[in-house]
């Protein structure tokens, strides 16, 4: 298969603190082709966004890295988050599988998560210079922690081979990314907004402050949180200052 961003290498391990610190790593002592994947079998300190851990049950799951180039400006940045959603959203809905995308990159089906991503980007002056990607998706996992609301592809009754998982996600996301590079940002975020939770509707947040009702309007041009208050007022909230409850 051939791919019009992507230089499809695959290293594949076994076991890894984190596929996107060793990438990181990796990439320092021996750069790394735009499209590189490391992904592991069994992730051991995996990481979440804003400090969490991402945990898995070694060999049930998804847990890999992409290190892309894409050479945006870093006003732009959000919309890598964007093109991983729809690349997730995209797989899953090939499987017959509904998603919604929570802002910012949470991937649910009914409430449930199924996946996550954690975007660590390198902005050099005026451009980001290096994104590494990490999608941990839940595949092949039946029990989760009750603390956690989770779901995988398995308990949403579909049984797929992960490699096959990764294959797709992977052409998507080279899809994705060349609509990026071409600036379509008008039509991604319309795809985002298509699969976003919430989008349009009254949802109930959590801010420092307390908890509270408010309308998502949408994102703002560098990936913040609209919302609309129900006095009418807007406020824009990034990823660490407002929760979802639901
Ligand atoms: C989240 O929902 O909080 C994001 C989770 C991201 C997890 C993936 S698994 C592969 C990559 N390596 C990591 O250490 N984290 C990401």
């Amino acid at each position: 298969m051939t791919f019009k961003h992507f230089i499809p290498k695959h290293i594949k391990l076994e076991q890894i603190g984190s596929t996107n610190s060793y990438l990181y790593d990796l990439n320092i002592e021996n750069r790394q082709e735009n499209g590189t994947i490391v992904s592991a079998k069994n992730q051991t300190s995996g990481k979440g966004q804003t400090g969490n851990k991402w945990l898995t049950e070694k060999d049930k799951n998804l847990t890999f890295s992409i290190i892309t180039y894409p050479k945006i400006k870093p006003k732009h940045a959000f919309y890598l988050n964007i093109i991983t959603a729809l690349a997730v959203q995209k797989t899953l809905a090939d499987l017959s599988i509904k998603t919604k995308v929570k802002w910012p990159n949470d991937i649910l089906v009914d409430k449930k998560k199924i996946g996550g991503i954690l975007i660590e980007n390198q902005i050099n002056g005026q451009h980001i210079n290096q994104s590494i990607i990490g999608i941990g998706l839940n595949v092949n996992q039946v029990i989760f922690d009750s603390s956690i609301n989770a779901t995988s592809i398995i308990n949403e009754g579909i049984d797929i081979e992960i490699a096959d998982v990764l294959q797709q996600i992977y052409g998507y996301l080279d899809f994705y990314y060349n609509l990026l590079l071409e600036s379509n940002f008008k039509l991604l975020l319309k795809h985002y907004y298509t699969h976003l939770f919430w989008h349009n509707e009254i949802g109930t947040f959590v801010d420092a402050n307390s908890e509270f009702k408010a309308l998502l309007i949408g994102i703002s041009d560098i990936g913040l949180l609209e919302l609309r208050l129900l006095d009418n007022s807007t406020t824009y909230y990034d990823i660490k200052d407002v929760k979802f409850i639901y």
